[in-house]
């Protein structure tokens, strides 16, 4: 039997993404000013194998550059504006993974990292983001390394096993146990949708920490609880811990 990874009841979701450009510092700082305790950013690899924090392949929906993150140095990436048009956030640089996990340390707030590797990159993009976590998250704040990328999973877990890990899903897939016990993982993450209570339970009684995404309204997230879900991912996470007071 597992012990579910922990992180918070309401987990900002790419930062507090409704407000702020996502997957930025000010994302993860606004996030933090509205209550949140922990946040969840994507991460891949630049050409020469340095992290960023970034959701697409490709760099055109939230930046001022073009083409796949996967294709340019970290330097040029370095240059690139983040602030997905937003003016309030005009000059927000894409953030590498390293900038990321200095803030959350100074704001002492958790991560759940998605690893979001390009097609064929599952293995490189794992390695280069263990190496990361493992020269600098500090080990008193929680952690999960998640991924929809059972290749990318395996790999965190020879490269990095103290670092709990979770699967990601749409709908649970039938074999969830046996996927879950492979890749030694200690939560499941599904969308919220695709999830019903009887699901919530077999998960939550086999010992595993149950998490759901996008949950974006206040009543969707109460049901999702009612059903032992420990937690959701939000766009709007300050709304969320208001509305259901959650106290810090
Ligand atoms: O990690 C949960 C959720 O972020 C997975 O989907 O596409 O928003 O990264 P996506
Ligand atoms: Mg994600």
């Amino acid at each position: 039997m597992t012990e579910p990874a922990l992180l918070a009841t309401v987990i900002a979701h790419r930062g507090a993404s409704g407000h702020a450009p996502e997957n930025t510092l000010a994302a993860i700082s606004l996030a933090h000013d509205g209550g949140a305790t922990c946040v969840e950013l994507d991460a891949s690899i630049s050409r020469d194998n340095i992290p960023f924090i970034h959701h697409d392949n490709n760099l055109d929906r939230c930046t001022n550059g073009s083409g796949f993150l996967c294709e340019q140095d970290a330097a040029a990436l370095d240059k690139l504006v983040a602030d997905a048009g937003m003016s309030d956030f005009a000059g927000e640089p894409l953030p590498r993974l390293s900038a990321a996990i200095a803030l959350l340390s100074k704001l002492q707030m958790g991560l759940n990292l998605e690893i979001k590797p390009s097609p064929g990159l599952e293995e490189p993009t794992a390695l280069a983001i263990c190496e990361v976590v493992r020269d600098s998250w500090p080990s008193d704040l929680p952690l999960v390394l998640s991924s929809f990328s059972q290749a990318s999973l395996a790999v965190a877990r020879d490269a990095l096993p103290g670092a709990a890990r979770a699967l990601i899903v749409g709908a649970v897939p039938a074999d969830w146990r046996h996927q879950t016990q492979l890749l030694q993982c200690r939560n499941l993450h599904t969308a919220a949708t695709q999830l019903d209570e009887n699901q919530a339970k077999e998960i939550t009684d086999a010992g595993l920490g149950l998490y759901c995404f996008t949950v974006n309204e206040v009543d969707e997230a109460r049901k999702l609880l009612s059903f032992g879900v420990n937690g959701v991912f939000s766009d709007f996470p300050a709304k969320l811990i208001r509305e259901l007071s959650i106290v810090s």
